[in-house]
């Protein structure tokens, strides 16, 4: 975008949310033209976090579906938007509440961790969600010798590989942007790059965790790089970290792997989309307050951990 036209969309942006009392959060993969507006640029957590304790009226989350509905659910008193209502989680949809209350049946009595990729409906089943910066511990916190754990089942193998005490039972999704990625794809990038660390999602498969140096959330990423002496990171998850990872630790070299990881989900959302949402408070999310009530303690219960 011509550098003038982005100038005046961006004040624009900023405007509306003056006038509309908004806070603009973003997550980590958003276009680097949409962080770059926000009030705040954040993983799951952070986002969910700083929703609960948001003080504006209304809160745009450029993000996709469950991120929103996850704000909404924290901050039921405020008017949430989504600039792209067609930005979904497919992994977020490989489970839904009726397919969770039948496995749920299945073991009676065992506790249920879910993914904070999940719908408002999957949560009001859900003893206690997580996310990737926090799963771990959310996990070992119940003290339960075993635990139904969805719908991610890369990111519960690695919670099982971290607390062999537990008995972890996997719902069988993925993220398909993370599952894709080759063990090949990451040795390619370690013999272009000899020397440099892998860091990786927990949404990669078992053997991409297992071969990389250090597994984390995607804010997690930005705050070991900031802190590591390497002068070149090679960074296993979705593309538009790298803007942030360029902010975070400036001077070092950011390398993905090529294929770039893509979420399209992710990139629905521009800027105009963020100004039109804001014009027009458009993208209202709407859970209904039973459902809202029911799901909420899951939600709380996660933001208190870790
Ligand atoms: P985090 O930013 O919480 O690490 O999660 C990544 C993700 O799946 C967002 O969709
Ligand atoms: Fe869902 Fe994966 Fe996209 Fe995150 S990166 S929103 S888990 S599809």
């Amino acid at each position: 975008m011509d550098v003038a036209i982005l100038e005046a969309l961006s004040a624009e942006v900023r405007e509306l949310a003056r006038e509309r009392d908004a806070v603009i959060f973003a997550h980590n993969y958003q276009r680097a033209e949409v962080q770059a507006i926000a009030d705040v640029v954040g993983d799951s957590l952070e986002l969910a976090r700083r929703a609960a304790a948001a003080e504006a009226s209304v809160i745009v989350l450029a993000g996709v579906r469950f991120m929103a509905e996850t704000a909404k659910i924290l901050a039921p008193a405020k008017t949430v938007l989504i600039p792209r209502t067609d930005a979904g989680c497919p992994m977020a949809d490989m489970i839904t509440g009726e397919q969770l209350a039948a496995w749920k049946a299945e073991y009676p009595g065992v506790p249920v961790v879910m993914y904070v990729n999940s719908s408002a409906e999957v949560k009001v089943l859900t003893d206690v969600c997580c996310t990737s910066a926090n799963a771990v511990e959310v996990v070992r916190s119940l003290g339960s010798p075993k635990v139904l754990f969805g719908p991610d089942r890369n990111l519960g193998t690695w919670i099982a590989s971290k607390l062999p005490e537990v008995e972890m039972i996997l719902w069988d999704g993925y993220c398909p942007t993370h599952d894709r990625v080759t063990l090949e794809q990451v040795e390619d990038a370690r013999r272009q790059h000899p020397g440099a660390p892998v860091i990786a999602h927990p949404e990669c498969r078992p053997e991409i965790t297992a071969a990389a140096d250090a597994v984390l959330s995607t804010s997690q990423m930005l705050r070991w790089s900031a802190a590591s002496d390497a002068e070149e990171i090679i960074v296993v998850t979705e593309s538009g970290l790298l803007t942030g990872l360029e902010k975070a630790a400036p001077g070092k070299r950011f390398v993905g792997l090529a294929p770039a990881m893509l979420c399209p989900n992710m990139k629905m959302t521009r800027l105009d989309h963020v100004r039109d949402a804001l014009r027009d408070m458009s993208g209202e999310i709407v859970v209904p307050a039973e459902v809202a009530d029911a799901a909420r303690g899951s939600l709380e219960r996660m933001t208190a951990i870790g």
